[in-house]
């Protein structure tokens, strides 16, 4: 049986990953597509324990790097127990967020370089390259903006906001290096743009 492909899906906060996440997965069980969804942290016993460490606002104390490793741990177990197994199958895997995750957040915005977040994520870059990566382009502004509305952005916690903005600089760095694989889309426009321009890019890479 022919493996299924890798698909992954990037995005600042709050740029309506979860809406397209959710708009394909009625796409493809409406379609018979055999597939998974599945996320990043997490997906899986081990990987979800790893989440809840990563996630906890109890953790507040650890570092940038102990954090890059964590998510790093967590990813090649959920390789193992999720992703490998459905691509084994044939089944299309859809992940939110993956190692590109940890290139804008951990390389970029904590400041910890490409050269160690590449390094310990060489596992996964070596043998899970996704066969395409969505990135929903928002910026951090325009994300908040759609959550807010414009009168409380002068409440904006001025450290968040540059956090995101290198995320998101970050993405973009990502996005210009690998343009095969990472496919960008616009994320202003409404929910049913961004998913016809999904869909088409999923369509033209031969993943549906
Ligand atoms: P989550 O609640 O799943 O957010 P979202 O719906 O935006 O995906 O939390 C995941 C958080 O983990 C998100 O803020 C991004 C962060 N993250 C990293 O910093 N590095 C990584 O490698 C991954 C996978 C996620």
């Amino acid at each position: 049986m022919a493996r299924g492909k890798f698909i992954t899906f990037e995005g600042c906060d709050g740029c309506g990953k979860s809406t397209q996440l959710r708009l394909l997965s009625e796409y493809l069980t409406k379609n018979g597509i055999p597939h998974i969804f599945t996320r990043e942290p997490g997906g899986g016993k081990i990987s979800e324990a790893i989440r809840e460490i990563l996630l906890s606002g109890k953790n507040m104390e650890m570092t940038d790097e102990c954090e890059a490793l964590l998510y790093a741990a967590s990813r090649v177990q959920h390789l193992s127990d999720r992703v490998e197994p459905a691509l084994a199958e044939g089944k299309l895997v859809i992940c939110d967020r993956y190692v590109d995750s940890s290139l804008a957040y951990q390389a970029y915005a904590r400041g910890l370089g490409m050269d160690f977040v590449s390094k310990i994520n060489a596992y996964a870059l070596k043998n899970y390259r996704p066969d395409v990566t969505v990135f929903i382009d928002l910026t951090p502004e325009a994300a908040f903006l759609r959550k807010h509305g414009a009168d409380e952005n002068d409440r904006l916690e001025q450290a968040g906001m540059a956090f995101h903005k290198r995320v998101y600089e970050g993405y973009k760095a990502v996005a210009a290096a690998e343009p095969d694989r990472v496919c960008c889309v616009d994320g202003n426009q409404t929910p049913d743009k961004v998913f016809s321009d999904v869909l088409n890019i999923l369509k033209t890479k031969g993943c549906l």
